[in-house]
């Protein structure tokens, strides 16, 4: 179409079915540069060709530096169609390099939005590309990570695996397994890594393209589950030996009574007497480890809770150091509660052990255990008001406490601050697992420096009343 004043020229621009302006540089109503500078600004990708009979070269040079794509002169009007198909076509390959452009950019945001490290690097393991993730994953911006040495960067040092891996991707021209390294922070990942060799045109080795899945969480609970099921095997076991402990003791225990009778004098009878004690108590602690041992054994019954505290008492002072002093208090006529015998011991052996854990250097473990009506009673771990009688026990300790920023968080199984093998992080998680089985509920509070005190409350078990109605 042909326009010849502004708002013509407005409109017929509005309706974007053109390929190329030619635009007169003296137009009768408005300024030849004027209109180029619109058509610029609203169709960059447009071509315009300004044809002009009185324009000066200087003129001319200006209006190619404010992106006209040719100029033509009304005297060499001859010029026009070969200026015409030279301005289509670098028109179309502008369009052509700009999609270009941006489908590299379309992938570039694709690798960005991956959850694997996806990052290039030459041959000499400089960093060439460097994706979010990546960021995410090390620590390290892409700013940061371009251009560092890779070896430097990721890896407490040169293992044998990630030589291996060096060796493979350019014997077969890929690798995949899992590596150790480190973040920003020094802290160390493991990775499943998939390594693939990037080749130039002429065929020659050019760059390794890897992808890093971050595998650390998982790997931790691979070990984790490994040393519980450790743990399992050596309760196993533990059970098979207090057996034969115990077929052990029979004959001395038999022996010191028939040894007894015949063994006269005081000074005999007083060894023998002491003889007898030990061995007795040997076994009986063996009856207790069998006990506990046998684990998720016994259904739910009536609990003499007074009983198992006893139990639980006797184990801990034949076994806890003696810098660990042990106080016990029961109350004389403690309600029953309704639930799983062994499960309750292993509930108050968690928290005692715990409790020991705390004092290294010893201190005072108080166990308690009292009758109590409760009237809508919340504690941190239990939102629900309880109402009702209750037993309460108290396990507490004179240790080194639990800090604030910790008490969320030490409910959680594996959560642990204690050094590998020493601690699984799952005994607390077990023994609130099991208190709110009971439909019973925990409360604990601690002073970092001065102790931990541990509540556990189960609903008791009153004796039917006789029914009123
Ligand atoms: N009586 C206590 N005094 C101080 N810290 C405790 C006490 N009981 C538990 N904790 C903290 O809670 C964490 C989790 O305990 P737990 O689940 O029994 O696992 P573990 O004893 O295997 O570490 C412990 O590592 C410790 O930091
Ligand atoms: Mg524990």
């Amino acid at each position: 179409s042909c326009v010849k004043t502004k708002e013509e020229y407005e409109a017929a621009l509005a309706d974007n079915s053109f390929d190329l302006i030619l635009s007169d540089y003296s137009l009768p109503h408005f300024d030849g540069l004027a209109a180029l500078d619109i058509a610029r600004q609203r169709h960059p990708e447009t071509p315009v060709i300004v044809v002009s009979g009185t324009m000066d070269e200087e003129t001319a040079v200006e209006s190619l530096k404010r992106g006209a794509a040719d100029y033509v002169f009304k005297d060499r009007l001859s010029r026009l169609p070969s200026a015409i198909r030279r301005a289509m076509t670098a028109a179309e390959e502008a369009t052509r390099h700009q999609q270009a452009e941006e489908t590299i950019r379309e992938q570039a945001a694709l690798l960005d939005m991956a959850k694997d490290a996806i990052l290039v690097r030459n041959l000499e393991e400089r960093i060439l590309y460097w994706n979010k993730s990546a960021e995410r994953l090390y620590g390290w911006s892409a700013a940061e990570a371009l251009g560092q040495n890779a070896n430097e960067l990721l890896y407490p040092g040169d293992s044998l695996q990630l030589q291996q891996a060096r060796q493979q991707v350019l014997e077969r021209g890929e690798w995949v397994g899992e590596l150790q390294q480190v973040n920003r922070e020094g802290q160390p990942l493991t990775v499943e890594s998939r390594w693939s060799l990037v080749r130039d045109p002429a065929g020659q080795p050019k760059a390794n393209l890897i992808i890093n899945t971050d595998i650390t969480e998982r790997k931790k609970l691979e070990a984790q589950f490994l040393r519980i099921q450790r743990l399992e095997t050596i309760g196993a076991l533990t059970g098979g030996i207090a057996h034969d402990l115990n077929n052990l003791l029979a004959p001395i225990l038999l022996g010191t009574q028939l040894l007894g009778d015949k063994l006269a004098g005081e000074d005999g009878q007083k060894i023998l007497g002491t003889m007898r004690a030990s061995a007795l108590r040997g076994s009986e602690m063996i009856k207790q480890i069998l006990a506990f041992a046998r684990g998720v054994g016994g259904g739910v019954v009536v609990v003499d809770l007074k009983q198992l505290l006893a139990e639980v008492g006797r184990l801990v002072r034949g076994t806890f150091l003696r810098a660990v002093r042990i106080q016990i208090n029961i109350a004389e006529s403690l309600y029953s509660v309704l639930g799983n015998a062994t499960q309750l011991h292993q509930v108050l052996l968690n928290l005692c052990v715990n409790a020991r854990d705390a004092m290294p250097r010893g201190g005072v473990l108080s166990l308690e255990a009292s009758n109590i009506t409760l009237d809508g009673k919340v504690t941190r771990l239990q939102p629900e008001p309880a109402s009702g009688p209750y037993v309460m026990v108290t396990v507490s300790d004179t240790g080194q406490g639990i800090s604030p920023e910790l008490m969320d968080k030490i409910f959680e199984p594996f959560f642990t601050t204690k050094a590998p093998g020493k601690g699984t992080g799952l005994g607390l998680s077990t023994v609130l697992g099991i208190v709110k089985s009971h439909g019973g509920f925990l409360d604990v509070a601690s002073e970092v420096g001065k102790g931990t005190t541990f509540q556990v409350y189960l609903p008791a078990h009153l004796p039917t009343e006789p029914a009123t109605a």
